[in-house]
């Protein structure tokens, strides 16, 4: 075991007092603070990273989500320093572009087409503006506390708590960031998780101002719940009815199935958001869906395109590169591979919940779980809201999990890589049995 958390004297400690003097909280990502200071690496390596103290920690997180094979994976450094050494951007096309995105539209049903992009968070935004530009509507419906990313439509709702959250059956839309436009509520309309006739009802009422509904499978910020089979038969058949689209946002489960969650639930999306482990461990992002919908893409027929899209290092050769190398080396058997070491995971916690007598309890599917410090079942955000208490239980818990050579996150979402091995899962169970009996004191 390491010593206690904070590491006083550290190297980390040292480089957050440095960092803090040129970048606001020391880091560029509010999702890897820890407070007091954060851990900042020197290496990552298969399941594992280490920091710049030398210190161990088991991956519980995997840059959210974004890593699947393990950290510095042989075949996709060889095909990057391969690239490196051919240039790394050009204002021209590349070919790995396509191998990329036939790779994709060859495995998720609902591609015919894709377009790239850098982020999540532009995939996103890229298909709610495809998605009215395709309907000429400005309206969306998306799901109360769900996290698709910084866009501010796409951030509406994400932080409600039980002071603004408004009825259940009709939540309030609460802007995000502070200083959003408030003018947000004329175009975004908050729906509940699962809640049929309340998104029924919804999308009958904007009718003619709904370009689209906007739906993560499996949220992790409503808490990883399992998607109604009654909810997503309402969406689709109601946005249908309507002339809206559905934007699946596969951004996290497509590390669920070959296919991504779509296989799995069945769900036949306009649109599908992607990102994470298409990039290959590099910043990435993609628009894909039905041609008749991507065409807003295109320029072919006119001027400009209804949507034009692209960026400096969109679709860039590095990333794509990358991006091709991780993909293909994922079949059927890696992702149950996952789902083993998954349900190991989730049944082991359930374990040491039982055996400590805490009223906790997991969520989740494949390589991805979340942690509930409560006995709530999850159904909506509302039920995965943590209050103040539950939070800061949370957060110790983190700092014990440091202590015990694991990195997981502090709201207890957790992902696990293909380098995962069976001791590694033993050595995140008796780290969190350590950690909760430590908690207890
Ligand atoms: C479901 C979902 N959508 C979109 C995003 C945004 O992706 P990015 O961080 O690449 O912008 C995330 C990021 O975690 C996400 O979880």
């Amino acid at each position: 075991m390491a010593n206690n958390y904070p590491f006083l004297s550290s190297r980390s400690a040292e480089l957050h007092e440095r960092g803090k003097a040129v970048i606001p909280d020391g880091v560029s990502r509010s999702t890897v603070i820890i407070r007091p200071h954060p851990i900042y690496v020197d290496h990552g390596d298969g399941a594992w990273v280490t920091d710049v103290d030398g210190n161990r920690y088991l991956d519980c997180n995997n840059n959210f989500t974004s890593i699947i094979l393990g950290h510095a994976n042989e075949e996709i450094q060889d095909a990057v320093r391969r690239q490196l050494s051919s240039g790394t951007a050009f204002s021209l096309a590349t070919e790995p572009e396509i191998l990329l995105a036939e790779l994709l539209c060859d495995r998720i049903r609902a591609c015919e087409q894709i377009r790239f992009c850098n982020s999540g968070t532009e995939a996103v935004m890229g298909a709610i503006k495809a998605a009215r530009a395709f309907t000429e509507r400005p309206a969306i419906i998306k799901i109360e506390g769900s996290y698709h990313g910084t866009y501010d439509h796409a951030e509406a709702s994400l932080g409600s708590d039980p002071a603004n959250w408004g009825p259940s059956d009709s939540p309030t839309t609460v802007p995000y960031a502070v200083g959003a436009p408030h003018s947000l509520s004329d175009e975004v309309t908050v729906v509940q998780f699962n809640d049929v006739e309340g998104a029924r009802e919804a999308i009958k009422k904007m009718g003619s101002q709904l370009a689209a509904v906007l739906l993560d499978p499996m949220p992790s910020r409503v808490g990883m719940p399992v998607l109604s089979a009654d909810f997503k038969k309402a969406i689709r058949e109601e946005t249908r009815e309507v002339g809206a689209l559905l934007i699946l946002d596969e951004v996290i489960s497509l590390r669920l199935g070959l296919g991504g969650a779509q296989a799995l639930h069945g769900i036949d999306p306009d649109l599908t958001a992607m990102a994470k482990i298409i990039g290959g461990g590099f910043p990435v992002g993609a628009i894909g869906g039905k041609s008749e919908v991507m065409a807003v893409f295109s320029a072919e027929h006119g001027d400009r395109a209804a949507v034009p899209s692209g960026g400096t290092y969109t679709a860039n050769p590095v990333t794509m590169t990358a991006g091709y190398a991780c993909m293909r080396q994922l079949d059927e058997s890696s992702f149950e591979r996952l789902d083993y070491i998954g349900n190991k995971i989730r049944s082991g916690l359930d374990d040491v919940f039982e055996s400590l007598s805490l009223d906790w309890h997991t969520t989740g599917a494949g390589s991805l779980f979340r942690i509930h410090p409560h006995g709530r079942r999850i159904n909506s955000y509302r039920d995965a809201h943590l209050d103040s208490d539950e939070s800061a239980v949370m957060q110790s818990l983190q700092h014990r999990l440091i202590e015990r050579e694991v990195y997981f996150s502090s709201y207890g979402m957790g992902c696990m890589n293909l380098a995962t091995s069976d001791r590694d899962v033993d050595h995140f169970l008796d780290a969190m049995k350590g950690s909760l009996e430590a908690l207890r004191g």
